[in-house]
């Protein structure tokens, strides 16, 4: 969908079908729905047809709530889809994403190609505008995404054109302004979908590395990737033993954006975990839970559109992403349980589950970030079922961190972006759990405090010399959306991208 601004009074726009919004309880609608109102009244002392349905209690304007009004003539429009809201008291950003998401989503069902919708919450809601345009924006695109690559016939046609239509000129600058940047962030969480849902013989590690590159060159992203021989001269360890099980070679992705003034400043860094397939290796998964192990790269894909809007939004700082790419695989060359491995930071691991693979990718990553002397890093990765069991499936992920400060942080951003995120301790029991026998550490802490201990194997690559301020998203669970539901689509949610681009934006240190 092309999103293109205009000014006009929206009962006047010419298309498919047009957007207004009600808050819950309001009896007379006010503003540009007001003026929609107006319009369709079939007399000068008539009742307009939204004022009809409010009346007669069809529509409460509950969030979400959506009533399609068939306009007979009376505007060029043929359709006005009006949207709840919620109660005025409640409102948010948040919901603005969600109403416009439902909104267009909806009209897409209906296979409108060309909508026009009024901005949502930048009047009686009295959001700043700016802020408003690009929360209406990004939920129309967030709403309406599709993963249709592998159909013949995707089931309706696409909305072509989205037009924000504002009456005041005054404004325009600044809906101009939030609609490019709504637009930005929500194209690159679709770039994030697009690869969580794509398949895992399509998408292997070096396609994901040739996607990042095509990408970084088309948004102005600096981007390395390291082939497998790079990866073992590098001395990751951890990758190499991961991926000797597959036919897919693995690589490893170093993206960075860097502004002309803060070339040089110490950087953010986002960490992601990329395992384009995780068939549990040797300690086979159970066949049932194999099928949304093509996800288990959901972390990198993040990192990966995290890095694009950070660069389309011309972030005022440096911000590197760094992408370790395998597949894990059973094979006459896989690496086994009882393996003792050493990692890019020379802990030595006794392997105990070559199912706990994302920790070992992860540990590589986060000791090369070590180099950047980073502001900051924050890893993303799905992790450990235990997370699901610890917060629930598509309920929050958690977060570990070595500072309070920096996890404040980040859950800041995760507030601002409606992304549910929730900390949890990093106490240093969870070391215990994986002190090994034959090793430095073992790769697994047993079934209690798996999620804990996962933490805790990742902090042993940070801790020490040279340590950052660093947080550890588990997003297990946040995989895929179930249903159609606000800006969420079934499939892939695209989890993570806009904390980290928030957090790119606010951080301090
Ligand atoms: N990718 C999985 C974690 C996962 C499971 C994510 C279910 C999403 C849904 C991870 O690599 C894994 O297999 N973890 C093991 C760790 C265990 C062997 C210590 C787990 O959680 O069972
Ligand atoms: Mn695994
Ligand atoms: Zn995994």
């Amino acid at each position: 969908m092309d999103i293109r601004v205009i000014n006009a009074p929206i009962q006047a726009v010419d298309a498919d079908a047009i957007i207004v919004n009600l808050f819950e309880g309001v009896q007379r609608p006010g503003g540009a729905t007001g003026a929609v109102d107006a319009a369709l009244r079939a007399s000068d002392a008539g009742e307009g047809l939204i004022s009809q349905l409010i009346r007669l209690g069809d529509f409460k304007g509950k969030l979400n709530e959506v009533a399609v009004l068939y306009t007979q003539g009376r505007i060029p429009a043929p359709r006005v889809i009006v949207v709840g809201l919620g109660k005025a008291n409640e409102f948010t950003l948040d919901r603005v994403r969600q109403a416009s998401a439902t909104a267009f989503r909806k009209a897409q069902s209906l296979g409108c190609r060309r909508v026009a919708t009024i901005v949502h919450g930048a009047g009686i809601g009295g959001l700043a505008v700016r802020e408003a345009a690009e929360a209406t924006v990004e939920g129309a695109l967030l709403g309406t995404y599709r993963f249709d690559e592998f159909r013949a016939e995707p089931d309706e046609g696409r909305i072509a054109l989205g037009l924000v239509v504002e009456f005041d000129a005054a404004k325009l600058a600044d809906i101009e302004a939030g609609a490019e940047r709504g637009r930005f962030l929500a194209e690159a969480v679709n770039t994030a979908r697009t690869l969580i849902n794509r398949p895992p013989n399509v998408l292997t590690p070096a396609a994901f590395a040739e996607f990042a590159q095509d990408l970084a060159q088309r948004v102005g992203l600096r981007c390395t990737v390291l082939d497998e021989t790079e990866i073992a001269a590098q001395g990751m360890g951890g990758v190499v033993a991961v991926s000797q099980g597959s036919q897919n070679p693995p690589r490893f992705v170093i993206l960075e954006h860097a502004p002309q003034h803060a070339e040089r400043e110490a950087p953010l860094v986002f960490v992601g975990k990329g395992v384009t397939f995780d068939s549990g290796g040797l300690s086979i998964k159970p066949a049932e839970s194999m099928p949304d192990m093509k996800a288990d790269m959901a972390g990198a894909a993040a990192v990966l559109g995290a890095m694009q809007a950070v660069a389309q939004r011309n972030v005022p700082r440096r911000v590197v992403g760094l992408i370790p790419l395998v597949e894990n695989m059973p094979d006459g060359r896989a690496y086994r349980p009882g393996d003792v491995i050493r990692l890019m930071s020379g802990v030595r691991v006794e392997i105990v589950s070559t199912d706990a693979e994302g920790r070992l990718i992860l540990s590589d990553a986060l000791h090369y970030a070590k180099r950047y002397a980073p502001a900051g890093v924050v890893d993303l990765a799905t992790l450990t079922g235990a997370c699901i069991i610890a917060l629930g499936e598509r309920v929050a992920a958690g977060l570990f961190a070595n500072r309070d400060d920096w996890a404040e942080q980040v859950l800041r951003a995760a507030d601002a972006a409606g992304e549910r995120l929730w900390r949890l301790p990093l106490y240093a029991d969870y070391g215990e759990k994986i002190r090994s026998e034959v090793a430095d550490i073992k790769n697994s802490g047993g079934r209690f405090s798996g999620v804990g201990s996962s933490a805790y194997f990742l902090y042993r690559s940070v801790e020490g010399e040279g340590e950052y301020p660093w947080a550890h998203v588990d997003m297990a669970g946040m995989m895929f959306s179930a249903e159609n539901k606000g800006y969420h689509v079934k499939g892939a949610m695209g989890y993570g991208v806009r904390t980290l681009v928030y957090l790119s934006e606010r951080y301090s240190r």
